[in-house]
């Protein structure tokens, strides 16, 4: 080998690579999002809209010089739009049997929002004595929804009006009744209205556990508090029973027992006009209908719970082995919901989707949930899950 060429030739790659450094530099960071584009996205994703160049300037400072975009995410998720769009919009579906985002606002979607913006913590979502009401408008009304639509036609900025009380004070609902967005008048609209209450469960495992029934049938738990309207033997078959409707019934009834003392009650033919009903130590007259469906099934005589999906297959819904897993009332069930890792983990998921507009996909978005439910495990901060999903989707 010649000595000369190898001399020379490096030299001239040297020499091109000098050049097309900087092109290189370019792509790069274009490709990865430089700091400024990064927080352009951030904005864009948690606001619904560019920054000011006030705000960018901010956004970019903290990723180039104190090398913390969660800071930055931080400052986006202060602007009202985060509030008045995209958390709103995160919420509303949970509100509706239709699960969709195109209903006013309403006493459990603005508790979410105030939950999000005051930092509580998210997983008393189902137990909390709280409520999120607006000013500029006509009184709550545990009746009408005329509250929370007048500020939604006013354009107001719920940034700003919401204030946090609670239930009991405003609503007159006795402390013990209160169980966070579960005792809203919303909900209790949506689905504590006719039925058997168990619509209530359903929707709460679709919306804040992320798993509807049919996935996690165990039909191998105890039939024992199966109510009576539930034949063991539909069409005549019980092994129709025992294969498919105890899989959800045998779990989600102990469960729904919680919800005993609720009800939906609306003047007849209007179901806008209702309120809802707690009759604590009265079992609803819904629990105990078409009792000759089967005899020997269970008779609802309180508001006791138990969780039986803590052994056998849906263990893996993660509970919280520092509750007890019975006990009475919709806040105490609610608070074993919103305590499994299942709950935690379907709040992170839906706020990365809402962030990224796209659900997580391959092993680095799926290890990228588990840091996040990790984070959000240690004091709940829902906005700060908003805002690491930002961080994470930034360069995409
Ligand atoms: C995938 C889960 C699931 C399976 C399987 C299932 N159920 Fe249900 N069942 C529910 C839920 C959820 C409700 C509440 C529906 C609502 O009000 O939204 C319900 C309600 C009921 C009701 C109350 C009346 C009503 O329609 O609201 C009866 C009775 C009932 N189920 C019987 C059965 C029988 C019998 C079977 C088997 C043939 C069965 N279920 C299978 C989940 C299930």
């Amino acid at each position: 080998m010649s000595g000369m060429k190898l001399r020379k030739r490096p030299s001239k790659q040297i020499h091109a690579a000098l050049l097309a450094l900087p092109l290189f530099l370019l792509v790069c960071s274009t490709a990865m999002g430089g700091p400024r584009e990064q927080a352009k996205r951030m904005h864009d994703r948690l606001a619904g809209v560019p920054p000011t160049s006030t705000t960018l300037d901010l956004m970019v400072d903290e990723i180039v010089n104190n090398n913390d975009p969660l800071a930055a995410a931080m400052i986006a998720v202060e602007h009202d739009d985060f509030y008045n769009v995209t958390v709103k919009n995160w919420a509303t579906p949970w509100t509706n049997e239709e699960q969709t985002v195109f209903a006013p606002l309403n006493d459990y979607s603005a508790t979410v929002i105030g939950m999000v913006r005051d930092e509580e913590p998210f997983n008393q979502l189902l137990s909390a004595d709280i409520l999120y009401v607006g000013s500029n408008a006509p009184a709550y009304s545990v009746s009408d929804n005329a509250h929370y639509e007048a500020m939604e036609d006013q354009g107001l900025n719920l940034k700003d009006v919401l204030v946090k009380t609670t239930q009991s004070g405003e609503t007159g609902i006795p402390s013990s009744g209160a169980a966070g967005v579960i005792s809203t008048r919303a909900a209790a609209r949506a689905f504590f209205i006719d039925g058997t209450n168990r619509g209530m469960f359903r929707f709460t495992m679709l919306n804040h556990l992320c798993t509807d029934l049919e996935l996690i049938k165990d039909p191998t738990r105890s039939s024992d508090r199966v109510r009576q309207d539930v034949s063991h033997s539909p069409g005549g078959d019980s092994r129709v029973y025992f294969n498919n409707c105890l899989g959800c019934h045998a779990g989600m009834e102990p469960l729904a027992e919680a919800y005993a003392y609720y009800n939906y009650q609306y003047p007849a033919g209007n179901e806008e006009a209702g309120s809802l009903d707690y009759t604590p130590g009265i079992v609803q007259p819904k629990y105990l209908i078409n009792s000759n469906n089967f005899k020997d099934g269970y008779i609802t005589v309180d508001d006791s719970w138990i969780n039986y999906w803590r052994e056998g297959p849906n263990s893996v819904l993660g509970w919280d082995t520092s509750l007890p897993g019975s006990g009475n009332g919709a806040a105490s069930m609610g608070q074993e919901l919103a305590n499994s890792h299942a709950f935690a983990e379907c709040q992170v998921t839906k706020a990365f989707e809402a962030v990224c507009l796209r659900e997580p996909g391959d092993s680095a978005d799926r290890a990228q949930i588990d840091t996040m439910t990790t984070s959000f495990k240690s004091g709940y901060n829902m906005k700060r899950v908003f805002a690491e999903a930002a961080v994470y989707c930034a360069g995409d």
